[in-house]
């Protein structure tokens, strides 16, 4: 492979017995054709000398985030800019944990916290450390914000234990980074998504909405985006980290949803409506927040203009994607919207029986088109994303190539 000529690797060493192994990574970098630069963290100075890194990238290694020696053309937030990956390898248990609570106490988690390029990171730990919910937290949430987590090996340790810990051997690390590097299947492509719920306003302190958690969603959105292709989130209000590299559109009602849907279709290839959108809203909002009284009380609800239904209605129109969520007879209804609302492919969950969908962390689902359908088995939303973003590119490239029934 050939994917790593000119790329610009920026890795950041913590302190741990695996940074002598980072030395031979930074070699096959090179000879790949990447252009390295080296960070370490002081605890990693304990364990490898930065000149056998600076004799290897060719390169000044950094170590301070105060550095009075620093050029001014390449300081810390310059150096974020500068790559076009951050590997942190390897990184202990320590740097992970201030990773995933964005500590800026050294230089290269100033880095992390500043880089707005793609981050993996290499954990390297005793087994025992690993294996504490500590740790599988902190790494839980830097995979939700995006953050590719390299390994660990499984093996025996420097300390003597035997156990998953060890940092991924320095081959395998460039093998990740070459097929980072791949021309992703949906290059060049515009997929533009909507995700989570809306909220439609009963007065200025009360709304409406739903369960929708927007996970779904912005795990589309960051699959489309590992496959290479340009992504525009219209999201409602959800308590998830906008991916990097996608272009966020955040919104809180139907209407603001429908607009911005409106206004960014036109550059896109792909719509996928992932979003619980409200099907109705309150027809007069009131100016100041409604006072309680005995009385029952009433609110009269006005139909939503279905944002889908009307971007699949255009004469100019993107490959519409649908979702389907369903209490019950789930092929019978995907395959009435699928229909009904004009779409090329729907994808449809069964909610309410414990299997995953609103706000859960798994889903599975059956997936319909003109002909065809596609079952993707229960797993965890990231995983599922992935499937159907690799299905909705398979199916995208056989409808331009006008072969739109192949199964
Ligand atoms: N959708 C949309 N705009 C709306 C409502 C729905 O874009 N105002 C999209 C959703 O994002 C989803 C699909 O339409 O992709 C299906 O939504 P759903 O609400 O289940 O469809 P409905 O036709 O409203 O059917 P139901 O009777 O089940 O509510």
């Amino acid at each position: 492979m050939q994917t790593l000529i000119n790329k610009k690797i920026l890795l950041g060493v913590t302190g741990g017995i695996a940074a002598y192994k980072s030395a031979e990574l930074v070699r096959l970098l090179i000879k790949a054709g990447a252009e390295v630069r080296v960070v370490m963290t002081p605890a990693a100075r304990e364990f490898v000398q930065p000149l056998t890194y600076q004799a290897l990238s060719g390169h000044r290694v950094y170590v301070d985030l105060f550095d009075a020696e620093a050029d001014s053309a390449m300081d810390h937030i310059e150096l974020a800019r500068w790559c076009d990956l951050m590997l942190v390898a390897p990184a202990s248990a320590d740097f992970l944990g201030k990773m995933s609570a964005g500590y800026a106490d050294n230089l290269l988690l100033t880095l992390c916290l500043a880089s707005r390029q793609l981050v993996a990171v290499a954990p390297a730990m005793n087994q025992q450390m690993y294996a504490n919910a500590a740790t599988a937290a902190n790494l839980e949430q830097l995979s939700s914000r995006g953050i590719l987590v390299w390994g660990p090996d499984a093996g025996e340790q420097a300390c003597g234990d035997v156990g998953p810990g060890r940092m991924l051997e320095p081959a395998h690390l460039l093998t990740n980074l070459e097929i980072c590097f791949k021309p992703g299947k949906l290059h060049g492509i515009g997929i533009l998504l909507t995700a989570g719920p809306t909220r439609e306003a009963i007065d200025p302190v009360r709304y409406i909405s739903n369960r929708s958690s927007g996970k779904m969603g912005y795990a589309l959105a960051r699959a489309a985006l590992h496959e290479g292709a340009e992504v525009t989130l219209v999201s409602g209000p959800v308590s998830l980290a906008p991916p990097a590299g996608v272009k966020m559109i955040s919104v809180e009602s139907a209407a603001e949803m429908l607009d911005a849907v409106m206004q960014e279709v036109p550059g896109s290839d792909v719509f996928i409506a992932c979003a619980a959108v409200s099907d109705y809203r309150v027809d007069q909002q009131a100016d100041h927040k409604i006072k309680k009284s005995t009385q029952t009380m009433t609110l009269d609800l006005v139909p939503n203009t279905d944002i889908l239904a009307a971007v699949s209605a255009l004469a100019e129109r993107p490959f519409c994607v649908g979702f389907a969520a369903e209490t019950r007879d789930l092929e019978k209804y995907a395959l009435d919207k699928l229909k009904r609302k004009n779409l090329d492919m729907i994808a449809a969950n069964l909610v309410g029986d414990g299997s995953g969908g609103f706000e859960a962390d798994v889903n599975r689902l059956e997936v319909f088109w003109d002909g065809g359908e596609h079952s993707i088995a229960l797993a965890d939303k990231r995983e599922v994303a992935k499937q159907l973003i690799e299905l909705i590119g398979e199916r995208y490239t056989d409808a331009l190539s006008g072969n739109p029934s192949k199964a």
